[in-house]
């Protein structure tokens, strides 16, 4: 098995799997409990709360526990905003799927809701941002780098443009993170997601500048410090801690794993690279193959024993073509073909080769198979996976 979505999900990292196991079979306490239990399991939230603080340069009264980027993201947004009604918030329309309906959400309660546009790399242009900036506008959301295409954006000139006009900024980092050197100084906020580095699924962090208010999403308790009630997944901490502080991946190794990757595919007849060339992830590759539908490569190749995907995971399933692709000026049908590799710090040559090799063959299978965009055929190729 190839395992080339490290963008949805890093596997486990060992040190993190075993951090998990130990907590978990000591049966620690409710880190609010005040016996011994209880007081264990608060060092291991506290530690994990001191380790992600250090990583990002923050202190650990700014890092606040999430159950992952989604929750994350959520609470930035709608913490932000607290009263919609005729707020103004911005964001762009290449951003993960749980700013996008955040977004639409709070337009439909009332919420002003400026689209930044994006240019043919999924870049933001900062003048863009400067222009629709006013006096009532709460917040500020942009992604580190995309999740579909591996876009990275300008994010300390965001930063400037917001504190020049007094704006809170809020940044996703969620695919940032563990891939490029993420310090959240001068920021307002910030998303982070433990299983995008190796750590437990169902985990993650908001960094929450010192003064600035934010509300709650739900309430119940006072953990978190009221931000986030909820019992802490206290082993899932232990996890992300222990993740953040085994070694990390040489970017640029994964950068010269990927250019190999390019390099086998776009001999191939209409490859399309869909990811920038500069200012990308480097661990990110999404390449359109001619007319062939990504959903029926991603089957064709999970049957083959490489497991690569179309883009966000979340969206994954959906008929819809992908947003980043149409964000970035593809149409409907070349916006449906889109793969994305994301190679993480296990990817071998052998592997990139071996996929190179497989892709070759499946290509070829599939445009002397297929009848055009047969929908039988489509179907056929996907069916599986339903
Ligand atoms: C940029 C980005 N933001 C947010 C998320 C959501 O994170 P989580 O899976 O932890 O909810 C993802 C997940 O793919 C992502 O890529």
């Amino acid at each position: 098995m190839i395992y080339l979505d490290y963008n949805a999900t890093a596997p486990l990292r060992p040190d993190a799997a075993a951090a998990v196991a130990r907590v978990a079979a000591e049966s620690c306490g409710n880190a609010s409990s005040v016996h011994q239990f209880g007081r264990r399991a608060r060092m291991i939230v506290e530690a994990c709360r001191r380790t992600v603080a250090e990583a990002i340069g923050a202190e650990p009264s700014e890092v606040f526990f999430t159950s992952g980027g989604t929750e994350s993201n959520n609470l930035a947004l709608f913490g932000a905003l607290r009263d919609w009604r005729g707020r103004h918030l911005v964001v762009s329309p290449v951003e993960h799927s749980s700013i996008i309906q955040s977004g639409r959400e709070l337009e439909r309660r009332g919420a002003r809701v400026s689209w930044l546009p994006v240019d043919e790399c999924g870049r933001v242009a900062l003048r863009s941002l400067a222009a629709v900036l006013s006096d009532d506008t709460a917040l500020v959301s942009i992604g580190w780098a995309n999740n579909e295409i591996g876009t990275v954006q300008a994010v300390e000139e965001f930063g400037e443009i917001c504190r020049s006009r007094n704006v809170p900024l809020h940044v996703d980092a969620v695919q940032a993170f563990g891939k490029l050197p993420v310090a959240v100084r001068g920021l307002t906020l910030c998303s982070l997601s433990a299983h995008k580095i190796g750590a437990p699924q169902g985990v993650g962090a908001l960094f929450v500048q010192r003064g600035f208010e934010l509300q709650p999403l739900f309430f119940g308790g006072a953990h978190e410090r009221g931000l986030r009630p909820g019992t802490e997944n206290v082993a899932g901490l232990a996890g992300f801690a222990a993740a953040l502080t085994s070694g990390r991946t040489s970017g640029v190794r994964m950068e010269s794993l990927r250019e190999r990757l390019w390099d086998g595919l776009a001999r191939l007849h209409g490859v399309r690279r869909n990811s920038p060339s500069e200012g990308c992830l480097p661990n990110t590759l999404n390449v359109s193959f001619g007319d062939l539908r990504g959903e029926s490569l991603v089957a064709a190749l999970d049957l083959e024993g490489i497991a690569v995907s179309v883009g966000s995971a979340c969206a994954a399933g959906s008929a819809e073509p992908s947003h980043v692709l149409l964000a970035i000026g593809r149409n409907a049908d070349e916006a449906r073909e889109g793969v994305r590799f994301s190679l993480g710090e296990a990817t071998t040559v052998e592997e990139i080769d071996g996929t190179v090799t497989v892709l070759r063959r499946v290509v070829a299978r599939m445009r002397g198979t297929f009848d055009g965009r047969s929908q039988e055929n489509e179907r056929r190729a996907t069916e599986h996976l339903a």
